[in-house]
């Protein structure tokens, strides 16, 4: 019988498990064990020397729950097969890594998460690995700027803060011209928004920590890609170690069972939101790619199943403006990080790009003014009205 084809509410539930009849726990139970006990030395000698994969040896080198997490990440993805690690700068890292040797290069955008940028700035080069900076623009005249040594291109898509939108299909198509491999960022997103991997994407990472995770409580990032390559993640971080805890693989299991409803409210929520402001006396701007004044609304509504959770906007006058509103909000916290059930709100200039110089701020197109907001689940009146007060109380 050929299986049916699969929507990702139902893979994000199940994957492609058929547990009738089994007696299978149905939800996996937490593996809280460092070492496992091997049958017999054949056994141990078949897993170390020939390789049989067929036991668990030790948490470092994963568990059954998270195996069940891993290939509904992959599924959800469109990939392969997916790792599991710590913390999204741990996927990054690993992912970066394990592509690059001595004497490549890297070329990328200067609209990143600020921490991926520190590592691209001050980490790689330790490694002999050089980066090249470019506009966004510039990735669509790939070759122009791209060198023997280019072997590999980084963005993200929308991106952090300011929801710039990049043309995954024209991006890949030509860094695979040129024999570059591609890496995009996700964490934005989230699988239900967008499928990198179907527009040409290589590898996608994310912060788990964020849609994934979905509540404000798990710390986590994830690879998803081919089945070689992930293998070569999982050998790399078998040595350095960045293993996620086991209790975080089933707080993502069941974080995942709601990614479908939870982002689809965050995208109705988020375009009620920046309807809202992008008409607001005390607005400057408003960036939101389901806006349909918006620059990249027709790139987004060809490459995205939805506009996403997240916005920014900019206020009438610089940095004091964006504090004092801020600060005035009573229900919507300030916080980093995103993709939470509550709503959070942060200054870019502040928090995640606080290591950007002005002239990379400028460059990354990130003002004193703006405020970035992860949109949650309240009821979207309350927060409209929230917004209300707190930006009346600018002059
Ligand atoms: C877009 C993006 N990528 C990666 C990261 C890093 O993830 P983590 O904090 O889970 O290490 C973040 C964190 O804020 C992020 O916003």
């Amino acid at each position: 019988m050929t299986p049916i084809p699969r929507k990702p509410a139902t893979l994000a539930i199940h994957g492609n498990e058929i547990k009738k009849g089994s007696s299978a726990p149905v939800s996996p139970p937490i593996y809280h064990t460092s070492t496992y006990v091997f049958p017999d030395s054949d056994a141990v000698e078949g897993y170390m020397v020939r390789g049989e994969r067929k036991h668990y040896i030790y948490q470092r080198y994963g568990n059954p729950a998270q195996d069940v997490l891993e290939k509904r990440m992959a599924l959800l993805e469109g990939g392969e097969d997916s790792a599991f690690f710590a913390s999204g700068m741990a996927a990054i890292t690993t992912t970066v890594l394990s592509v690059l040797k001595k004497g490549d290069e890297l070329i990328t955008i200067p609209t990143l998460y600020g921490q991926t940028l520190n590592f691209f700035r001050g980490e790689l080069q330790k490694y002999g690995i050089s980066v090249r900076f470019a506009p966004i623009e510039a990735l669509y005249e790939l070759k122009t700027i791209a060198s023997e040594k280019t072997k590999l291109l980084y963005f993200e898509t929308p991106t952090n803060p300011n929801l710039q939108i990049l043309d995954i299909d024209r991006i890949t198509k030509q860094a695979h011209d040129l024999g570059i491999t591609t890496i995009v960022d996700n964490t934005f997103a989230s699988p239900i928004n967008q499928q990198p991997i179907v527009h040409g994407i290589d590898i996608v990472v994310h912060s788990a920590t964020k849609y994934l995770g979905g509540h404000s409580d798990v710390l986590a990032g994830v690879i998803v890609g081919t089945r070689e390559f992930i293998e070569k993640c999982r050998s790399r971080s078998q040595i350095y170690g960045p293993t996620i805890d086991p209790f975080n693989v089933f707080l993502l299991l069941r974080s995942l069972m709601t990614l479908d409803v939870r982002v689809q409210r965050q995208n109705e929520n988020a375009l009620k939101l920046a309807e809202f402001l992008n008409v607001h006396s005390k607005v400057d701007a408003v960036h939101y790619p389901g806006l349909p004044d918006n620059p990249f609304y027709e790139l987004a509504k060809k490459q995205m199943h939805g506009f996403g959770g997240m916005i920014a906007f900019e206020v009438y006058g610089g940095k004091a403006e964006a504090m004092k509103v801020v600060d005035n909000l009573e229900i919507m916290l300030n916080a980093t990080s995103l993709g939470g059930v509550e709503t959070l709100v942060s200054i870019p200039v502040i928090t995640s790009h606080v290591w950007l110089s002005t002239g990379e701020l400028k460059e990354a197109k990130v003002t004193p003014s703006m405020i970035r907001v992860s949109v949650g689940l309240e009821d979207p009146d309350d927060l409209m009205a929230d917004f209300e007060q707190a930006l009346n109380k600018l002059p």
